[in-house]
Order: C-alpha cells, then structure tokens, then sequence
C-alpha cells in the first residue's frame, strides 16, 4: 500500500515535469519580475508590484485559459542582482515572461533575455538604449528623452534663455541631460552648466547653490522616482521656490508619490510627463480610486501605470496568441498593440517595441488643499527621440 502511493507520487510529480495532465505546467504561465523593492529606488519596485497585483485583483489570474502565477524577485537596486535573479527564474523557475525595473538591472537582463529568448516588459526604465539591448525587450512605461525635449520647447516658448541642468547621475539623468540641451540651444538658450547629483542618498544643496550662482532664468532638473521629496524640501529651504529662477523636468520631479507632501514648494512649477494622477479620464479616476483602496491611501504615480499597462499588455498578448508563451508569438502579438491606459492612449512601437503615448505639460496647482500635477497641453502619440530608428 505504502509502496504504491509512493510509486503514484512519483509518477504525478514526473507528469508534472513534463506537462503532462490537466492540471500540469503548460496550464500556467509563470511571469518573473525582477524588481528594486528595496535600496535606493526600492519604492519604485513596490509602486510596480502594487500596481500589478491591482491589475490581477480587477481582471482575474486566468488569462487564454491559463493561470498566470507571479514570481517577484528583489534586485535590491543593485545592478548585477538582476542578471543573476533572471537567470534563476529561467533555469530554475521556468518563467515563460520576464518583468525588468531599473535601467541598470534591465541592462545586466538584456543578454540572458535573449539567449534564453524570454519576452521581457520593461516597466520603470527610462533609458532609449535599453529595448535596444535585447529583441526581446518591450517598453511600457517611458523614456527621458520623450520628455525632455518637450519641456525645453516649452521653456523657450515661455521666455528662457539661460539655464542650468541639475541632473541625477546615471544613465536616465545623462539621457534627460542630452536632449534638453540639444532642444534648448536649438531655440536659441543657452546651457551654462549641467551638474551631476549622486543617485544614492543625494545632498543638493550644494548643487542648487551652485547653480543659483550661476544665475540662470530656469534650472532644468531631472530626479528619479522617490526623490522629488526630498529635492522639493532642499529647493524650498534655499529659497529657491522664491528666487524667480523658473524649476522645469520631466514629471519625475513631480511624482505623485512625493507630491502631496511637498506643501506649496512646487506650486507653479511646470513639467512635461506622461502621467499625473490628475489626469481627468474616468478610466484614470477609477485607477487612481482603485489605486489607493488597494494600498492603504497612496496616490497612483508614473511608475505604477508602467506595472499596470505592463500586465495589460502581457494579458492582452497571451489573449492574441491563445494562450501560447512562445516567446515570437508573444512578441508578434505586443508589437503594434494600442490601448487606452490611465495615462491616455498607448501603443508599442512595432520597430522599437518602445511606448508611443501622449506627453502632457502641466503646472503644480493646489486643489482641496493638495498639490496636483494638472494638465494643460498635450502632444499626442509621442515616440522616444533617441532610437536610431526614430531619427
Ligand atoms: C530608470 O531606471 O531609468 C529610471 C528610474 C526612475 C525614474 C526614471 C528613470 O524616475
């Protein structure tokens, strides 16, 4: 008797390696996400994950007739975490799709990606160069360049002239960096310094004192998510919210995470992004109700429609291909994809399978006493500026 339920079991656990049953492995389709969930941009990984989970709560965990199981991975916000992480969700988790965070973690992904031929969404990166690493790789969240250009257009439009760029200094800062300047001079302004800020527990004091110094009409500033907080309360304490030195960026430096308790320091300032928890949509308002329901009272920010509309293009393209993961099926069936996201209309570059989606420029306004990122201009179906493809 022992012996044969030990024989059963055996047999049940060889079919499950094989995918054999109704219940086997090729019901489920595993989706690894290599997140930061902690260290220094660790609250954009819980931004994605909540966001995630909301998106699985709303539309269920079965999707083409397969269960869809997530297996989150914290990359600690260390680059080379990520490259092992993802190799360990293939070889020993079978995932059959890869979520990516951070540029330098999708980086260090991008060759196991491709050689294991795993489609990867890459959901806070705001790098160009990354979905060029890996043919596999496919954006849904944004780039800095989308962004900058917009916003130095703006800026000349609005009277600048003479500005200093106050970058973070990694790969999205020097992106950020490049395109506004290429924008600004085109207009006829002039860049008189661009200084680097360290990523990891940033002083700026000591930068913004350079650059009011410097004595530009507009300081051009790009933070990643998680640290506009902490740069609006250095701004305000040096006075610089009432130097009549104009603060403009990408919407990073309003991220609505950070937003609310910021009081009136950023009141006035104009940024160009692709998403604000203002956006007054209906869809938008029930992500944001929705949103905050799931996580206590948080207001939905950028980073999170990036988890969001990553899982809906996952669901969405297993939708497409009947429930197969094969990674060129999936791949076919992402590319071209367009979507209405709480952000505003979407789609996936078929070329670069990078984000194609409106960017809004918007001031900071007090509204029942809370500061918003509110939108007053919008350029439609923007595509990132910097792949070779796009130029
Ligand atoms: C990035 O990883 O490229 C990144 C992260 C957070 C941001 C912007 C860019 O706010």
């Amino acid at each position: 008797m022992k012996h044969q339920h030990f024989f059963a079991g055996c047999l049940a656990i060889a079919a499950t390696a094989l995918g054999i049953g109704s219940t086997g492995a090729q019901d489920t389709i595993k989706i690894g996400l290599v997140m930061p969930m902690t260290g220094t941009v660790g609250a954009a990984g819980q931004e994605v994950a909540a966001a995630i989970k909301l998106y699985m709560a709303q539309h269920g965990d079965t999707v083409a007739g397969k269960k869809i199981e997530i297996l989150l991975r914290d990359d600690g916000s260390v680059p080379d975490n990520g490259k092992r992480l993802a190799q360990e969700l293939i070889v020993n988790d079978h995932v059959a799709i890869l979520g990516a965070g951070t540029t330098p973690s999708a980086m260090s992904m991008a060759p196991i990606a491709t050689e294991a031929k795993v489609p990867t969404v890459v959901m806070i990166s705001g790098t160009s160069v990354v979905t060029e690493r890996s043919p596999y790789y496919v954006r849904t969240c944004f780039t800095l360049g989308q962004h900058s250009g917009i916003i130095a257009d703006w800026a000349i439009k609005d009277g600048s002239r003479k500005a200093v760029s106050v970058l973070s200094d990694w790969a999205p800062g020097a992106e950020a960096g490049k395109v506004f300047e290429q924008h600004f001079t085109a207009g006829g302004g002039q860049l008189f310094e661009t200084l680097k800020v360290p990523l990891a527990n940033p002083d700026f004091a000591p930068f913004l004192q350079r650059a009011r110094d410097l004595k530009p009409d507009t300081l051009f500033v790009f933070v990643p998510a998680g640290q506009a907080g902490a740069f609006a309360k250095q701004f305000a304490e040096r006075g610089l919210d009432k130097s009549g030195i104009k603060l403009v960026g990408p919407g990073d430096i309003v991220d609505d995470n950070d937003l609310n308790g910021t009081g009136d320091s950023l009141v006035g300032v104009v940024t160009a992004g692709f998403y604000s928890a203002a956006h007054p949509s209906q869809l938008n308002k029930d992500y944001v109700a929705a949103y905050a329901k799931a996580t206590g009272g948080k207001r939905a920010n950028f980073i999170s429609v990036g988890g969001y509309d990553g899982m809906h293009l996952i669901y969405e393209a297993l939708k497409k291909t009947g429930g197969s993961a094969d990674a060129d099926k999936l791949l076919a069936a992402m590319k071209g994809m367009s979507w209405e996201s709480p952000r505003g209309p979407v789609s996936i570059d078929p070329a670069t399978r990078d984000i194609v989606q409106n960017v809004y420029i918007r001031k900071v306004e007090k509204k029942d006493g809370e500061p918003w990122a509110v939108e007053f201009a919008a350029f439609e179906a923007v595509k990132d500026p910097l792949h070779p493809a796009v130029k």
